[in-house]
């Protein structure tokens, strides 16, 4: 097992991609905290799981709600280990549409709640000196820029150069920081993405995902399942001499 006893934090784990991490991790010895704003399917997530899973109630965009949560955590668990940030809304306009509510809320939650979690965390991982692990969740979206995607685009290419500032800042704690750049997986994310682009370009639901399946060099959507190794990976000591990168997980998308 190779994350055996450790106490892995996970943003957003209610469903998708983090739900698909906590599974994972659970299934390598961890003990999972699924920290979300939607309790409701964060309780079922965890319940789903089994005793080694256990859900709380968490904004990312309320800095209060992180320092408390946090606090808790670490204070029950004896430390946390390895942070997931992988909570993020999506957002669909072109530069010329966007407004400053949908730019507060999409970089609250895609960047200044990841900021501040690894903030939160990392003093923790320090004060109980035996380092940790901290995975944020970038994006293929954050590689390049989309026309109609300014915002969600622009929050998560600033997740990868916060990454590396974080990761060169703690590796001398013993933290090390990385982050996962998907291409598209499929679930109610890419669902809400599909019905955007439908309003946007005017399609038919569904016409959208079954032509970027097609564009991916491997052919199709990837699942959580096809995400959670590298995560795995990143948490254990499999990779305690890396730090700073983004990884792509995409079917072949993006080649850097
Ligand atoms: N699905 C994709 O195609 C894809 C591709 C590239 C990157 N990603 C990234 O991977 C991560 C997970 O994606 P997903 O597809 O599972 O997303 P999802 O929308 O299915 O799940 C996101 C989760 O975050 C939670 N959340 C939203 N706002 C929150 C807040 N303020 N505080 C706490 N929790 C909050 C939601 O309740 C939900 O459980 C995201 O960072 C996303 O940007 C996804």
């Amino acid at each position: 097992m190779k994350l055996h006893n450790k106490i892995a934090l996970i943003t957003g784990g209610a469903r998708g991609i983090g739900l698909g991490f906590a599974e994972a991790f659970v299934a390598e010895g961890a003990r999972v905290i699924i920290a979300d704003i939607n309790i409701a399917r964060a309780r079922e997530a965890a319940a789903k799981i089994g005793a080694s899973a256990t859900a709380v109630a968490l904004d990312v965009t309320d800095l209060e709600s992180i320092d408390r949560v946090v606090a808790a955590i670490d204070a029950e668990h004896g430390g946390i280990d390895i942070l997931v940030n992988n909570a993020a809304i999506f957002d669909m306009a072109p530069i010329n549409e966007i407004t400053p509510e949908s730019y507060e809320r999409v970089f609250s939650v895609n960047l200044k709640g990841p900021l501040f979690m690894m903030k939160a965390v990392s003093n923790v991982m320090i004060a109980r000196g035996r380092g940790g692990k901290i995975i944020n969740m970038a994006s293929q979206a954050g590689r390049r820029g989309e026309a109609l995607v300014t915002l969600y685009c622009a929050s998560k290419a600033a997740i990868i150069s916060a990454t590396q500032s974080a990761a060169l800042a703690l590796v001398k704690h013993g933290i090390k920081v990385n982050a996962i750049a998907p291409g598209v997986v499929d679930g109610e994310h890419w669902d809400v993405v599909d019905a955007k682009f439908a309003e946007h370009e005017g399609l038919k639901p569904g016409e959208k995902k079954a032509a970027v399946a097609k564009s991916v060099p491997i052919g199709r959507f990837a699942t959580p399942d096809d995400i959670k190794g590298l995560a795995v990976f990143l948490a254990s000591p499999d990779s305690d001499y890396i730090l700073a990168q983004t990884y792509n997980v995409d079917g072949g998308n993006w080649m850097s």
